[in-house]
């Protein structure tokens, strides 16, 4: 392995098991696991792969884990009203409704129904609202995790110079306020920005997070810099075979590696931290809902 590769995985992996410790001690001092409910409409396969890693990931910390499966014909009606059931059910801790949704249902709308003080992923205008007011609250996954190995790599962030290319509403926006949070002095970056290369030369921890394969390249990469790779795009890999293919994120990985002091892979770099902090966001929105103390490690 490279060096200079922030393994995601070990991390993720660390994360989990502290957080297998921090359920056995919730379950040992209150006498209930936290409860994480997943809901599913429709039939899209990656959802399908993502519920079942999610749900196995929570029964291996211990916690409890409740599936909900809609047909992909499920009114919105119908939706909202399982959120709403899940809202009112004492043991449930966190709700989750996989996206993407079917598109005769509005998926704001729908996570809007969530209760803020289950939202474990953090997608709430509530959740938002108290991330960017800096109260305390759920964040979101994705974004977390960039964090988690920033920090993992660096220490403290404080002064670092953060340039995150890409300002969606899943991880772009709340990226920026969580690295803000950490002290960074922070840059957003998107399709208009003038000299994108220059601006990503300026990172001291550059975040892809655009969604277009390979796009940053090597060169616009500082060295020594710390590069959290939050993409995943499948393209064409002919050298692999006929009709072959594989992931990338939106960095190109080989050159950038030459450059980078630290950077993730894909995959096996953002992904895997993605699941560990929901799980995490789980125990955190039973504590907080319970008013239970946070065990250590979490
Ligand atoms: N689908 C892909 N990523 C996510 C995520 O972070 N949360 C939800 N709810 N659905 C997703």
């Amino acid at each position: 392995m490279n060096e200079n590769l922030i393994d995601g995985k070990a991390v993720a992996t660390a994360l989990r098991a502290r957080l297998g410790d921090a359920v056995a001690k919730i379950k040992a001092d209150h006498g209930r696991a936290p409860a994480l409910a997943v809901v599913l409409v429709g039939d899209d396969p990656a959802s399908h792969v993502y519920v079942r890693n999610k749900a196995r990931q929570t029964q291996e910390v211990g916690m409890r884990s409740i599936e909900h499966r809609l047909d992909a014909d499920a009114s919105e009606e119908t939706l909202i009203a399982l959120v709403q059931s899940l809202n009112a059910d004492p043991d449930v801790d966190g709700i989750l409704v996989q996206l993407p949704l079917p598109k005769h249902i509005q998926e704001a709308i729908v996570i809007e129904q969530i209760d803020p003080a289950k939202d474990v992923d953090g997608l709430t205008e509530a959740s938002a609202g108290r991330l960017v007011l800096g109260k305390p609250g759920l964040r979101p996954c994705t974004p977390t995790g960039c964090v988690i190995l920033a920090r993992d790599v660096l220490g403290d962030l404080t002064g670092k110079f953060c340039v995150i290319v890409g300002r969606s509403i899943l991880v772009g926006k709340p990226a920026a306020h969580l690295f803000l949070e950490q002290n960074c002095t922070v840059t957003i970056a998107h399709s208009r920005t003038r000299d994108l290369p220059a601006l990503c030369h300026s990172a001291d921890i550059l975040v892809a997070a655009v969604g277009r394969a390979q796009m940053i390249k090597g060169d616009w990469v500082k060295p020594g810099a710390c590069v959290i790779d939050v993409g995943i795009n499948r393209i064409d890999a002919p050298e692999r075979g006929e009709g072959k293919t594989r992931l990338v994120g939106d960095v190109d990985f080989d050159a950038a590696s030459k450059n980078a002091a630290a950077i993730t892979p894909v995959p096996g770099g953002v992904g895997p931290m993605t699941i560990a902090c929901l799980l995490r966001n789980t125990v955190l929105a039973a504590c907080a809902r319970m008013n239970w103390p946070v065990p250590e490690g979490v």
